[in-house]
């Protein structure tokens, strides 16, 4: 199987989880595209009745067309499950996300969610994080001074561009900047650094939010419980 198929194979597995009457986190990425779809399969052929929480216009636009409910995080009282892509999963179940800048609202759905699955084709998974460059997502005033001091401190910053040169912008119209670590070490201290630092509105850590991993694997799903 190629990386596609393995995505294919994961989005699928996630949405068994999906029980009739459900609030659901939908995530973002190409891994969430493909469980988006195979839920909205569920929701035409078995008449299950969910409600999604999109964590971006991309998600919120695909879930529409295929018939899912959506419905933004100020919406609902609870979100029951939040299912998501990752850039790098950690053996101990930390995360890096953003590498599709939404991770601001990831992160805001996430922390709202009773329950965080993540899933991801075998090459995320990873012994130590870093490799991944660290996103974070930061208000263009005064971006360029946060630029300036997150490179003083040697954490190799670099404003992510399109193709046409101009700052690729999230969903609330903030740049991203990432952090090309090679590798980090202190997972904690680092998040704790990053967003106390005035302009970044979140950063990419995602620590100690996941609950259940799927990992697309060559013989199959493999559920990890953290
Ligand atoms: C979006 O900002 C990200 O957090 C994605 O969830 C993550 O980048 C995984 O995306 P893919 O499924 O496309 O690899």
């Amino acid at each position: 199987m190629d990386q596609n198929e393995l995505k294919e194979l994961v989005g699928k597995e996630a949405v068994k989880f999906i029980k009739d009457g459900m609030v659901v986190g939908l995530g973002t990425g190409s891994t969430v595209k493909f469980m988006v779809d195979a839920l909205g399969d569920r929701v035409k052929n078995e008449g299950i009745s969910i409600i999604g929480v999109p964590t971006s216009d991309r998600t919120a636009d695909q879930a529409r067309s295929l018939g899912i409910t959506v419905k933004s995080v100020d919406e609902v009282d609870h979100i029951d499950l939040t299912i998501d892509g990752a850039d790098e999963i950690s053996s101990d179940f930390q995360g890096i996300k953003g590498g599709g800048a939404a991770h601001l609202f990831e992160k805001i759905v996430a922390t709202n969610s009773t329950k965080v699955m993540w899933i991801v084709d075998e090459s995320k998974m990873v012994d130590q994080l870093g490799a991944f460059p660290l996103p974070l997502e930061v208000i263009p005033y005064g971006s360029t001074q946060v630029y300036k001091k997150l490179e003083k401190e040697g954490l190799h910053p670099k404003f992510r561009m399109d193709a046409d040169g101009k700052h690729v912008l999230t969903d609330s119209k903030n740049y991203v900047i990432d952090l090309h670590l090679g590798e980090i070490n202190h997972p904690h201290e680092l998040a704790d650094y990053l967003i106390k630092q005035v302009g970044i509105v979140e950063q990419g850590l995602f620590l100690d939010m996941v609950n259940t991993v799927i990992v697309g694997r060559q013989n199959g799903p493999e559920v990890l419980q953290a």
